[in-house]
């Protein structure tokens, strides 16, 4: 009998188990696993993947999400000197003061300065996406799961027609890999919409898994040097167990077993 209940409960454990892989919380379908640069223990950015990802943050996302905690002199990261990254924080405008006149005024940016966000406050950013507020993007990567593969996945997989009996309102869409599967931010990439200066092919697809691992880098700039320590700690460890193991073996030598 008590045999019979354990291979019942086993039965539906092993139903529930066989279940989850394909939907996860709240119903959205779980990403499929992509290649990245980044994975593994030795894993590192591919940084003109990183170049271009940033091209498509600021030519495509920047217009509504913010990257708050990211500040230009982080994006040594990916490659670009001194004067580059006082180039590119050039082309930003940074509200900047009060000035001795109690006014805040407009300058051009700085290597020091943060991205700006591209609304002046969550109000006026969801007035914008019809009531919908667009997510900082420095920790984005780290707040979904399945991060870099949901986010891939979502830009470039996700945008599918809505079945049939599914009500989206204005300004709503249909993503399959969204939890509940309605968003409110229309497909943003299209074929061409960035243009690439090292030739790579200028894809919805390229796109999305350039942008992915930029965000991934900015979320976690500091993943190369973690993982160089990591590396040096373990090679490190291999020697002085060597050494030890050398030392017992002559210290022990003359002592009968
Ligand atoms: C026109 C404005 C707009 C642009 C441009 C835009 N987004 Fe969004 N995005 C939104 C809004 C609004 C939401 C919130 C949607 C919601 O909660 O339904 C959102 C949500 C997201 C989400 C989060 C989904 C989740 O899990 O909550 C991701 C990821 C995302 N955007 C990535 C991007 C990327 C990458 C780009 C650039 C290639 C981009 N977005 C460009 C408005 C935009």
């Amino acid at each position: 009998m008590i045999k019979k209940l354990t291979l019942t409960a086993l039965a539906i454990c092993a139903l529930n188990v066989s279940a989850t892989p394909t939907f996860a919380a709240e119903g959205a379908v779980e990403p499929p696993h992509q290649h990245w640069h980044f994975d593994g223990p030795r894993g590192m950015y591919d940084k003109a993947a990183l170049q271009r990802g940033f091209l498509v943050y600021k030519n495509v996302c920047a217009a509504c999400h913010s990257l708050k905690r990211v500040a230009f002199r982080n994006l040594d990261g990916l490659g670009y000197d001194e004067s580059q990254i006082k180039a590119i924080a050039s082309e930003f405008t940074i509200t900047d003061g009060p000035n001795d006149q109690g006014e805040m005024f407009d300058r051009p940016g700085r290597p020091a300065d943060r991205f700006p966000a591209p609304f002046a406050n969550p109000q006026a950013a969801k007035a914008s996406n019809n009531g919908a507020f667009p997510p900082d993007m420095s920790l984005l990567v780290n707040a979904r799961h399945h991060g870099a593969d949901y986010i891939y996945a979502l830009l470039a997989e996700g945008y599918v027609d809505a079945p049939e009996h599914t009500e989206l309102a204005p300004g709503q869409y249909y993503n399959k890999y969204m939890a509940g599967h309605v968003i409110s931010m229309a497909a943003p990439l299209s074929d061409g919409i960035v243009a690439y200066p090292d030739g790579s092919p200028e894809t919805v697809k390229q796109y999305a898994k350039d942008v992915t691992e930029f965000l991934k880098y900015a979320a976690d700039p500091h993943m190369e040097a973690r993982k160089n320590i990591g590396m040096r700690a373990m090679i490190f460890l291999f020697f002085f167990c060597l050494v030890f193991f050398m030392a017992k073996k002559k210290i022990w030598k003359d002592v009968e077993h």
